[in-house]
């Protein structure tokens, strides 16, 4: 093997594995959150932002993650994008929940229900409010 065809191999296993040590949500975050989450558009709060995500953080994952799915204030439903999956919003919450300081992991199978039945409840107190 020449020197020149080793190096590129070597881009390329460390360009791999750079993309699986990413965090579940990171991509998400940066296609749909940023443009708001970034910069604190219409006060919503930034990554990082410890003051502003603890109180957040404290309503758990489940709760926080469904209300904000539903869509809650200046949040859009969905981050404003429908095709996002609960599954893929959910990770984009937990990164920035760990962003400012949360451990909130992949919802598991209980999260995940935890968070529909959530969702449903919240749709539904929503449709009967005036
Ligand atoms: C168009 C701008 C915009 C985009 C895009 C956006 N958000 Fe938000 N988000 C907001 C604003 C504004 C608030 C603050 C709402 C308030 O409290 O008035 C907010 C609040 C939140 C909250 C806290 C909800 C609560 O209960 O107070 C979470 C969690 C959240 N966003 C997650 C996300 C995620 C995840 C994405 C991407 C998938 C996203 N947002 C995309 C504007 C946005």
């Amino acid at each position: 093997m020449n020197s020149s065809l080793r190096s590129l191999i070597l881009i390329a296993a460390s360009t791999a594995s750079f993309t699986a040590f990413a965090e579940p949500g990171e991509n998400t975050y940066k296609q749909v959150c940023a443009a708001c989450h970034g910069s604190g558009v219409l006060n919503a709060p930034k990554l990082g932002d410890k003051a502003k995500w603890a109180p957040l953080i404290a309503e758990g994952q489940a709760t926080l993650t469904a209300h904000a799915y539903v869509g809650v204030r200046g949040m859009p439903a969905k981050g404003g994008n429908p095709n996002l999956t609960v599954e893929g919003f959910s990770d984009a919450v937990a990164y920035m929940a760990n962003k400012a300081g949360g451990n909130w992991k992949t919802p598991d199978a209980k999260t995940l229900a935890a968070i529909n039945k959530e969702i449903e409840a919240r749709k539904a107190g929503l449709n009967k409010k005036p």
